[in-house]
């Protein structure tokens, strides 16, 4: 009886532990993206986005759009389909606390000049500061320009969702630039220092 006893109670005692286990900090949770994020989320390569500094609600979003597959990825649907909800907020509250830092990448001086026009004419009324505020997306200025122009290119061949207000702006710059237009984008988000 005695023996019994004891043995639940190493029994229970291992359960209690295993739950402990099972349950990784955010930190934890963290460093299994640190492959292609970086340390903290700052990427170190160009295809990978730096998501460090996002704000909580879009990392959260984001998530949930790959889960679901609203958002074209070659990666991350089947990343994101392996964290609970409650996961994948604590990573957000983890992620959004550390700082971004911009990329240091080489662009062309003179398309990020008519970038910075473009950008004040169709786009920084939601992506204000220049593109480095990331209330509710990513930052902009700073990120690696080959992430850029492969989310550019999933949203002007419709693979990537837009909200009707940027879509209207998106279309407007196309029809206006070409794509030259949204190559200057791209250099002028890219020449962040
Ligand atoms: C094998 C490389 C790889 C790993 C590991 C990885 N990612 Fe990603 N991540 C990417 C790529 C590439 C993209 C761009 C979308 C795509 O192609 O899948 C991306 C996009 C994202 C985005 C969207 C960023 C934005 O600006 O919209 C978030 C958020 C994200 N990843 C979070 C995570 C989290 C959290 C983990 C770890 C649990 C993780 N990723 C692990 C490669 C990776
Ligand atoms: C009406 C508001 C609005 C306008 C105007 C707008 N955007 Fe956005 N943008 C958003 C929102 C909201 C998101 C969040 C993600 C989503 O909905 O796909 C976003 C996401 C993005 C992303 C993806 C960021 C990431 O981390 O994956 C890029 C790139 C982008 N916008 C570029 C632009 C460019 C370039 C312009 C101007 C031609 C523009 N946007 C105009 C609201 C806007």
């Amino acid at each position: 009886m005695k023996i019994k006893m004891s043995l639940m109670a190493l029994l229970g005692g291992m359960v209690f532990g295993g739950a402990a286990l099972a349950e990784p900090t955010p930190a934890m949770l963290a460093n299994a993206c640190a492959g292609c994020h970086g340390t903290n989320g700052l990427s170190v390569g160009p295809t990978s986005p730096i998501i460090s500094g996002m704000a909580s609600e879009y990392f959260v979003a984001a998530m949930a759009a790959y889960k679901k597959g609203e958002w074209p990825s070659t990666i991350m649907g089947r990343i994101a389909k392996g964290y609970s909800d409650e996961q994948i907020k604590a990573m957000g509250d983890f992620f959004a606390k550390q700082p971004f830092v911009r990329a240091a990448q080489k662009n062309d001086a003179a398309k990020a000049k008519t970038g910075a026009k473009l950008h004040e004419e169709y786009c920084e009324k939601c992506h204000e500061k220049g593109g480095s505020a990331g209330e509710d997306a990513g930052v902009l200025a700073g990120q690696w320009m080959p992430y850029l122009e492969h989310a550019m290119e999933d949203y002007t061949s419709g693979k990537r969702p837009m909200t009707k207000k940027m879509q209207k702006q998106v279309d407007q710059l196309v029809q206006d630039h070409k794509h030259a237009g949204v190559e200057a984008l791209v250099n002028f988000y890219g020449s962040a220092k």
